[in-house]
Formats: structure tokens, sequence, C-alpha cells
């Protein structure tokens, strides 16, 4: 049999008990708490033992009243500080789950990333998160609370008469039923709820990414419409709860017990069995016990609801998809800067894919050249160069720099050299000066001045008002594709790394640009290994080997001259651009 890993469960204890100090703070504190709201019945009872008797003496009456009113300060005192303590002990947990859990998903494979739907995964660092926050604070609380309160008060009722506590175990049953009743009803709501919050989430998410479709087939109001059923749905769910706890009948159960405790008292006073005093500490006492039923009732929903999002969290967390680091890292010490693949084939999905993305690629390039791969939409180019970074590894076969298998290297080393200007650009909503200088923080102004020249991105920079501070994206400037590709090879050179890989975004550019971008790309080239992934005939043209790809297979590779004389994929590519014949003479290969 398998040993069992860690559960939820544990895991989420594991974080609980990590804070010690805390839990022991909130732990004595709520006793005191609990200890002072007990036995403040006893002193009033006292009191009016003291007015019954015959020899009453105000100052004993005096002295009582000051040890209630020195009790409830300290309970005031008790109560805020076990409050806070809470309060801070699940700020702190929330607090270390939630990195925990973000940092696991930076590590987390781009297959993973691939699968899961961003919604799903801040639902689960937001939502979640904030369900168990509120089972710690106050639910922790109250379910201790509950218990103590328990615990003090029914020991001194059974103290003062155990025959009138005989009453209150007659009425625990139609408790434990009426708290039963409530969180059987309780949980589908508080089910319901939660679906229906992500569900929501979910919707509006996608209508904010989709606003311009949205736009462009004034579907507006359809959103809208959908959109009011699905929160009234939500409405619905919420009076539902409401309802529900208006029909708790655990308070007519305590109502019925302390009518019949006073009946029953007074009958016990005037037989001269108990004190009128203690009579009345006694009902106080009870009085006492209401707040715990239903503390118990919530407590005990909101851990289920707390411990199932526990869950959630703790479920993606553990799925283990790490592109997998060696064990025994080979030093870098690349030369020359040779890449080769050997055999590689790659289906996506964790190679269960039917269809290959690449099949049986063999592939030699020296270092310092450029390498141009051309093929039609879905033939594989991405998918070739993501290999090389390890953003999957092959199905089958290897990828060696200088004869050393890329898996054999450090993950850190091996993307350090690669530099990466992505088919779709992502820059983040800061400053163009911090995009630029992202892989290399510590960049002086004249680099990044200089990495901009190169990547022909520094005029445009400048005629923003505020040059390289201007904010980029959400309430900052929106860049066109054509600069956003020029801050990212300005960002790529910064680094100015021994590999460089060119996804260029084939996106219709006016000629200006296109020149611009060209330059930008011939910058780039100059002395190292470069992949380019490009429709520009000019780069192709001087690149030192083509490789050509259709459906997944290598299906060609040489210099553009050899190619347009044999390759027809090669050939047709041409034609589309330039005034190349037809291909009438050249047979299909
Ligand atoms: N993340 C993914 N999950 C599953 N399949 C994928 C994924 N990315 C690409 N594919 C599939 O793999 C094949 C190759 O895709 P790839 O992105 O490498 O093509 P490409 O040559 O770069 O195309 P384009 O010129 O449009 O950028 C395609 O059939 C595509 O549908
Ligand atoms: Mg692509």
């Amino acid at each position: 049999m398998l040993v069992k890993k860690m559960g939820y469960k544990r895991w989420f204890l594991k974080h609980l008990l990590k804070e010690k100090l805390l839990s022991t703070i909130l732990l004595v504190f709520l006793l005191v708490f609990i200890g002072t709201v007990s036995i403040t019945p006893l002193f009033i009872g006292n009191i009016f033992n003291e007015l019954a008797s015959e020899s009453s003496s105000f100052k004993v009456i005096m002295s009582i009243a000051l040890f209630i009113a020195g009790a409830g300060v300290i309970r005031a005192v008790a109560d805020f500080t076990q409050s806070y303590a809470n309060e801070v002990l699940a700020h702190k947990i929330t607090k270390n789950v939630t990195e925990e859990f973000y940092e696991n998903m930076l590590e987390k494979s781009q297959e993973f990333h691939d699968r899961i739907r961003i919604g799903d995964i801040m639902a689960r660092a937001t939502y979640d998160t904030r369900q168990m926050n509120i089972f710690i604070s106050p639910g922790i609380k109250f379910l201790f609370e509950a218990f103590f309160t328990l615990l003090f008060s029914v020991s001194l009722m059974v103290w003062i008469s155990p025959k009138l506590t005989l009453l209150l175990v007659a009425a625990l049953p139609f408790y434990i039923i009426a708290m039963y009743e409530y969180n059987k009803k309780l949980r589908p709501i508080s089910k319901a709820q939660m679906e229906q919050n992500s569900l929501l989430n979910a919707r509006l998410q996608e209508s904010v990414t989709g606003i311009r479709v949205i736009r462009a087939f004034v579907k507006e109001e359809k959103e809208i419409n959908e959109f009011d059923d699905e929160t009234d749905k939500l409405r619905d769910i919420n009076t539902r709860r409401g309802i529900l706890s208006a029909r708790y009948y655990g308070v007519v159960v305590t109502v019925l017990l302390i009518s019949s405790s006073f009946l029953w008292g007074s009958y016990e006073v005037i037989n001269g069995d108990l004190s009128l005093g203690y009579l009345i500490t006694y009902v106080f006492l009870m009085m006492t016990l209401m707040m715990p039923t239903w503390q118990i009732g919530w407590g005990i929903t909101q851990f289920q609801i707390g411990m199932a999002a526990a869950k959630r969290i703790f479920e993606m967390k553990e799925r283990e998809e790490y592109v997998p680091e060696s064990s025994s890292p080979i030093e870098w010490q690349s030369k020359q800067g040779t890449i080769s693949f050997m055999n590689v084939s790659f289906s996506y999905n964790g190679g269960s894919s039917r269809k290959k993305a690449l099949s049986n690629i063999n592939l030699e390039v020296p270092g310092g050249s450029t390498v141009a791969i051309i093929g039609n939409p879905g033939s594989g180019k991405s998918t070739l160069i993501k290999l090389l970074m390890r953003l999957y590894d092959p199905t089958q076969g290897s990828i060696y720099i200088d004869g050393v298998n890329i898996k054999d290297m450090r993950l850190s080393d091996l993307r350090d050299h690669i530099g990466v200007i992505e088919q779709e650009v992502f820059l983040f909503s800061k400053s163009i000066r911090d995009n630029i200088a992202y892989g290399k923080p510590n960049a002086t102004k004249e680099e990044i001045e200089e990495a901009s020249e190169l990547a022909q991105a520094h005029e445009f920079i400048m005629s923003f008002e505020k040059g390289y501070d201007t904010i980029i994206g959400e309430r900052g400037v929106t860049l066109s594709g054509g600069q956003k590709q020029r801050i990212a090879i300005a960002r790529a050179l910064l680094v100015d790394p021994s590999f460089l890989i060119l996804d260029d975004a084939s996106s219709a550019i006016d000629a200006e640009t296109e020149r611009k971008i060209q330059t930008a790309i011939a910058n780039v080239l100059k002395n190292r290994t470069t992949f380019i992934i490009t429709h520009r005939l000019a780069t192709i043209k001087h690149a030192d080997l083509i490789i050509v790809l259709r459906n997944g297979l290598l299906k060609d590779s040489g210099f553009h001259d050899e190619l347009i004389l044999r390759n027809i994929d090669y050939r047709r590519l041409f034609e589309r651009f330039s005034e190349l014949p037809p291909m009438t003479t050249i047979e299909e290969n």
C-alpha cells in the first residue's frame, strides 16, 4: 500500500499551528472573557441574597458591585484582545496560504496553465481564501467560545441546583434537533451561494475581457439581461438564507426552558431548597446559553465551507505539474552555441493529444547563425521554440546545446541565456522603463536607451509626454502592435542573451513601421544564434538556414537560393509577396 500523502486537513492544521503565539493569546483571553461572563450572574445572585437576608449590609453590596464592575472591565479588555488576536491570526494564515498558492502557480508547468482557466485560479486565490479566513475569524473563536461557555455555565448551574439542571438535559435533544435541521438546510444554500458567486465572477470577467466582441455584435442588452438573471438568482439564495436563520427555533426552546426553570425554581425557593439570588443567577446563566447554540450551528457550517475552500486551494496546489529540474545540473559553459534537435516529437496535453504538433524533427544549428522558420499557421513553428525554452519537454527525442541535453541544465541557466520576443507580446501595467528593464532591473538609463535605440523604439517612446516613465496599459497609454513588439525587442536585447528567439507576429503594418522593425531585427541578429519566425522576406532571404515546417514535419531546410528552386511550400510563400512566376515548372515534392 502506498504511504498516504498529506491531506488538505493536515495542511490546514499545519498552517494553523504555525502561529502558536497568536493561538495561545486567543485561547487565554477567550477563557478570561468567558470566565467573567459566567461569573457575573453569580455576583448578581449574591447581591439579591444579601438584600433578602435579615442583616443585609450596604457595604457588602457595594463590594460585590465593585467586583461586577471589575469583571466588566476585564471582560471588555479580554473580549477586545481575543477578537483582535483572532483577526490577526486569520489574516496571517490567509496571507501565508495565498503566498504559498501564488508561488506554486508561478512554478506550475505551461501545460497546467494552458488547461486551467484563469477565472478558476482567481476564484481559489480570492474567494476560497476568504472563506477560510471567515472560518478562522470568527469561526474558530465561535466554536471555542461556545464550548467553554457551555462548560463554565453548565458547571455553575449544576453547582447551584443539580435538580434544575435536569430541565436543561431534557431540553438538550430539542436543541440538537434544531441545530441539526438548521445545518442540514443551510448547507445546500451555502453551496449554492458559493457556486453562484463563482459563476457571477466568471461571467463578469469574461464580459469585460470580451467587451469588444460584445460591442461589435451589439449584444450589450442581451449580456446585461443575462447578468441580471444571474444576480436575481443570487438574491433569491440570500433571501432563503435569511428566512432560514429567522426560522431557527432554538430560541423558542430557550424561552420555554427559561419559563419552566422559573416555575420550578420558584417552587424550590418557596420550599427553601434554593435561595432567591441563586434562582436569578441560574436564569441569567441560562440566558448565556442562547449564544452558544447559535454559534455552534454557524461555526460548524462555516467549518464545512472553510474546509471545502481549503480543499479546493490545496488540490490545485498539489497537482504536481512542474517542468522537472535535473537533480545534478551541468554547469552552463556554452561556447559555440550549437543547437541540435535529435528526433524530437511533441504533442500537447501531456502527449495525449492525438495530433502531433511536431514529428521527428532533426536539426543542427551552428552557433552564431540565424535560422528562419517558416510554415503555415499551425505548422508547429511556435511549438518548436517553446520546446527550446523548455516551456514543454519533447514527448520523444532531445534537444542539445553544445552537446548538453537541455534537460540536464539548470532551468534558470537555460532561460537566462535565451531572449524571447513572443508572438503575442505581453507588457506589464508598469512604466515603459520598468518593462524594458524587466530582465535586468539594475540597468542604467544609458543601457536602457541604447537597447531602445537598437530596437527602433527610442523615438516613439520620447514622443510620449512622460517618455520612459509612461505607464502602459490600464490607466496608461495603449500601444500599437508594432510599438509593443519593439519594446519587447528592447527588453530582450537589454539582457544581451546568447540565444535569441523572435516569434514575429504577422500583423499588417505600414511601410515605415515595417522598415523600422526590419532594422530592429537586423540589429538583433548580430553575433548570436537566433531563431526567427517571420514573414518578412528580407530577413528570410538573409538567414543562414531556412527551415520549412508543414503539419509538424520538417519538410526542408537550406538557403534561400536552393529552396526557391526545389521547395514548393517555400516557393508559394514567396509567390504571395513577390512577383515570382507561378510555379508550374517545379513538381510537388
Ligand atoms: N497550448 C496548446 N495546447 C494544445 N494545442 C496547441 C497549443 N498550442 C498550439 N497547439 C496546436 O499545435 C499545433 C502547432 O501550433 P503552433 O502554435 O506551433 O503553430 P504556429 O506554426 O506557430 O502557427 P502560427 O503561424 O499561427 O503562429 C497547432 O495544431 C495548434 O492547434
Ligand atoms: Mg505561432
